[in-house]
């Protein structure tokens, strides 16, 4: 052939092309991933690329070919109204015109690939459910009786290969002025369905609509909510937000909020009420801050334990207070926003991931989708901790997953001075080896207590208490300067030879900060703090000391620390207390909030919620409660680090 070549990069995708095939239709024939909302239009310069070797002609230059001189004015005058980068043209409009090689930029993929701020275990892929398509349609014709939706869909199918469009009443209610003011031109939001739904018609704009949709990735917490605002179109994170969970009046923790339901008639549907409340006014606050108005959020994915998943969808969550903790169901749903009270887009859907089991929910799923252990080469050991720890342990061969009752410890209740991560908390501690003295560092201050100024950064927030992962450092920093021996026990003022050692009771506690002279607090940390903290990480360690046992390994190559309070705790620390098995330190990564992350994924790439909800079914799940070695592995685990098994690496 004498067409010339037209290879796109960077997919190397390649063919030969008539002189005058319009870029946009040479990576369509091909299947390079081009997008285009206004179908080749020249308004939505969502198709733009670089010809990165040879030529298309200039911009507004006269060129013979008339055809080819009127294509170039309709780019010019999109260059004149918005501007174009230098370089960049409209792949609807430019047409091949000899060999030539041709970039696609990642901000013209459809699927395009969501930069996350860490190098983390999956790339997000941009696969929204749904997209915005921008068509013509016919006039009506007294000679050609149909209705209007009967024409739009029509121009779906013809100029979009989008088959068997459906939609709601409320578009049929707001159609008709709306393809009139655009001239019968108009933008539709398409919900683009899957194997089981057809397309749908979401929401309608006259002529071509220039703003964006958008989608909520939701981690629906026992003590917070937090949602992120993600562009559908562009996956960016637009705004983010949390509120804390306003079930928390009804109880602290999981299972006082099961008793409440259990003890209250209607007590189920009052915490149901209340956590739904508390979203539509998280996702109002959401909104405003990023100045968008809410029913323009079309797509929503939850995760959340199962106590948590129940409640949200208004099911008694009586069973998992009880063995054999039965879940309602465990698959993934699907739902309209609606049927949840849910305040956004009248046809919002809403996607739920998966539950693994009883007392492993759609937040361990969304875990394992963002981790992804079950694409690791090497055995990985997740660990997320809240008041329940939710374990996985995997490799690409199998993964396995259990939870273990934690406790609220870590989030720094029960705890004598303990209270959450907030300013004035103290979250870093070290203590000299030799003289016993602590120095620390307190939330919302970067200024170490032994450092000139310390005072003066301290002056706003005050020191108020010790966060979660402050008690796991001091307690850390304690047994290595010898303060608290192997069995979690605090030494006297005269075995350890410091006044820090205050008798306390019975027992002795360690002086960490006296404020009583200007009338603040007096931070100790006591024998039963170091006992809670014990109960709370050998739970921990055993979870995932069972895992190990189940698949037959006496070492992990790998440990991620997922959850607000994984981001927080050193590795080192953490292997101190034994609070996870013995692994290099610079194996031991943290990733933040995974399972808000997950959520994130699920939201953008609606090809990995059938992924997740695979890989969930593939999923080994341990049940700890009935486990006879996970009482041997807890009695062994509250030692500091673990009396029955060595930990040779962090010895050395
Ligand atoms: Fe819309 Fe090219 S496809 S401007």
């Amino acid at each position: 052939t004498t067409d010339p070549l037209v290879v796109f990069t960077p997919s190397g995708k390649r063919g030969h092309f008539p002189v005058g095939t319009p870029v946009l239709t040479a990576a369509r024939q091909l299947g390079v991933d081009l997008d285009s909302v206004c179908g080749g239009r020249g308004i939505c310069s969502k198709c733009q690329i670089t010809p990165s070797y040879g030529e298309f002609s200039k911009h507004g230059v006269t060129v013979q070919d008339d055809a080819l001189s009127e294509w170039n004015k309709v780019e010019q005058r999109y260059k004149d109204k918005r501007g174009l980068i230098d370089g960049r043209r409209l792949g609807c409009q430019a047409k091949v015109e000899g060999d030539v090689v041709i970039d696609v930029p990642p901000e013209s993929q459809v699927h395009r690939q969501v930069v996350r701020k860490r190098a983390e275990a999956r790339d997000i892929i941009m696969n929204p459910s749904t997209r915005l398509f921008y068509v013509e349609v016919e006039e009506p014709d007294m000679h050609k009786p149909s209705g209007d939706m009967e024409r739009l869909i029509e121009a779906l199918d013809v100029q979009w290969e989008l088959k068997n469009v459906q939609t709601d009443l409320h578009i049929l209610q707001c159609m008709q002025p709306i393809l009139r003011k655009g001239g019968w031109k108009v933008t539709v939001a398409v919900h683009l369905g899957d194997d089981n739904h057809p397309p749908k018609i979401m929401h309608i704009w006259p002529g071509y609509y220039e703003g964006s949709i958008y989608g909520l990735a939701v981690d629906l917490g026992s003590t917070t909510i937090a949602a992120h605002l993600c562009d559908l179109q562009t996956g960016e994170v637009v705004a983010s937000s949390g509120i804390m969970n306003p079930q928390i009046r009804f109880g602290e923790d999981l299972m006082s909020r099961v008793s409440y339901s259990m003890m209250n008639k209607g007590g189920d549907q009052e915490m149901t009420n209340a956590v739904r409340e508390g979203m539509n006014a998280l996702f109002v606050q959401i909104a405003s801050e990023a100045e968008i108005d809410k029913a323009l959020i079309v797509d929503a994915v939850f995760v959340c334990n199962p106590v948590m998943h129940h409640l949200f969808l208004g099911i008694d969550p009586f069973e998992l207070g009880q063995a054999p903790f039965a879940l309602a169901t465990s698959n993934a749903l699907s739902l309209r926003a609606v049927e949840l009270d849910l305040n956004i887009h009248p046809a919002a859907r809403v996607y739920l991931l998966p539950c693994i089991a009883g007392h492993v929910g759609a937040d361990a799923a969304a875990v394992a989708l963002s981790e992804a252990p079950d694409k690791s080469e090497d055995l990985v050991l997740v660990v997320d901790v809240g008041t329940n720890a939710e374990i996985l342990l995997g490799n690409k061969n199998k993964v396995l997953a259990c939870s273990s009752p934690t406790g609220p410890a870590f989030e720094g209740a029960q705890i004598s001075s303990g209270q959450r991560a907030a300013p004035g908390a103290i979250e870093r501690v070290e203590i000299n080896p030799e003289t016993k003295e602590p120095r620390f560092r307190v939330i919302g201050s970067d200024i170490w207590s032994d450092e000139d100024g310390f005072d003066q950064a301290i002056a706003t927030t005050g020191i108020s208490g010790i966060c979660g992962s402050g008690i796991i450092e001091v307690i850390a920093e304690m047994r290595m300067a010898g303060i608290v021996d192997a069995s979690g026990l605090i030494g006297s003022a005269e075995q350890v030879g410091t006044p820090r050692c205050v008798q306390d009771g019975r027992t002795n506690a360690y002086l960490l900060w006296d404020g009583s002279a200007e009338g603040g607090p007096t931070i100790t940390v006591t024998n039963p703090d170091i006992r809670a903290i014990q109960m709370a990480k050998a739970a921990l360690y055993s979870g995932a000391r069972l895992l190990m046992d189940k698949f037959d390994v006496q070492n992990v190559d790998r440990v991620v620390l997922a959850g607000a309070f994984g981001a927080h705790i050193s590795a080192k620390h953490a292997m101190v207390l034994g609070m996870i098995p013995d692994c290099e330190l610079d194996k031991v990564t943290s990733a933040g909030n995974a399972a808000g992350t997950g959520a994130r994924i699920a939201l953008l790439n609606t090809k990995a919620r059938g992924e997740i909800e695979e890989t969930v079914r593939q999923i080994e799940k341990i049940e700890t409660a009935v486990e006879p070695r996970f009482q041997e592995h807890f009695v062994n685990a509250s030692a500091l680090p673990n009396s029955a098994e060595p930990f040779p690496i962090l010895a050395e």
